[in-house]
């Protein structure tokens, strides 16, 4: 009886290991999704600067969209379930609920993402800067913005 009694207490101790692990896991989830979305605007806020002539270079430019593309094709990757601002209301997630229950919508806009992410690569090879500062404006509003204004929690700095 006592042995069955340790037994029990030793498997309730590992399951409660299993359970931080599982919430440190999704903290780090969290914190890498939260650095990718960063990334996506410093890339975007670079390609602005390259436009409006107050920094960096054409061909930087082009990669910095080239990352922005590969970073479009994994955006779902960022978003296991389990991991929204319900889940999780200690991590400091931004992420609603909404796009578990509406996946259906929520994995389309990468997609549209990536098209606006395409109109910008074309007007950075031209070197336009006017089409550039237009194709950023689309991918802002309609691609980032378009999931932020539904799936993103309202943020304190925004
Ligand atoms: C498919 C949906 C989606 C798309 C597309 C998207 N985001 Fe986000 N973004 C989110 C969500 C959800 C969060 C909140 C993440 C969190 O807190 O876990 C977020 C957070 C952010 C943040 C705040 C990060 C922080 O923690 O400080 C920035 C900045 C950001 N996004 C920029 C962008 C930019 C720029 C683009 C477009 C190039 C973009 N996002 C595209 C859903 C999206």
């Amino acid at each position: 009886m006592r042995k069955m009694i340790v037994l029990a207490g030793a498997l309730m101790a590992m399951a409660g290991v299993a359970a931080s692990v599982a919430a440190q896991d999704k903290a780090a989830i969290v914190k890498k999704r939260q650095d990718t979305m960063k990334q996506q605007a410093a890339n975007l806020k670079y390609i602005a600067n390259f436009a409006k002539g107050v920094g960096g270079d054409q061909a930087d430019a082009g990669y910095k969209v080239d990352e922005l593309q590969f970073i479009s094709g994994k955006l779902l990757s960022l978003f296991p379930p389990g991991t929204s601002s319900a889940d999780l209301p200690d991590a400091k997630t931004y992420a609603k609920p909404e796009i578990w229950t509406d996946y259906a919508e929520f994995k389309t806009i990468p997609p549209k993402v990536a098209d606006l992410e395409t109109a910008l690569g074309d007007a950075v090879r031209k070197g336009d800067k006017r089409a550039i500062l237009v194709a950023i404006g689309n991918l802002g509003k309609n691609g980032c913005g378009a999931c932020h204004s539904k799936f993103r929690e309202k943020m304190p700095q925004q």
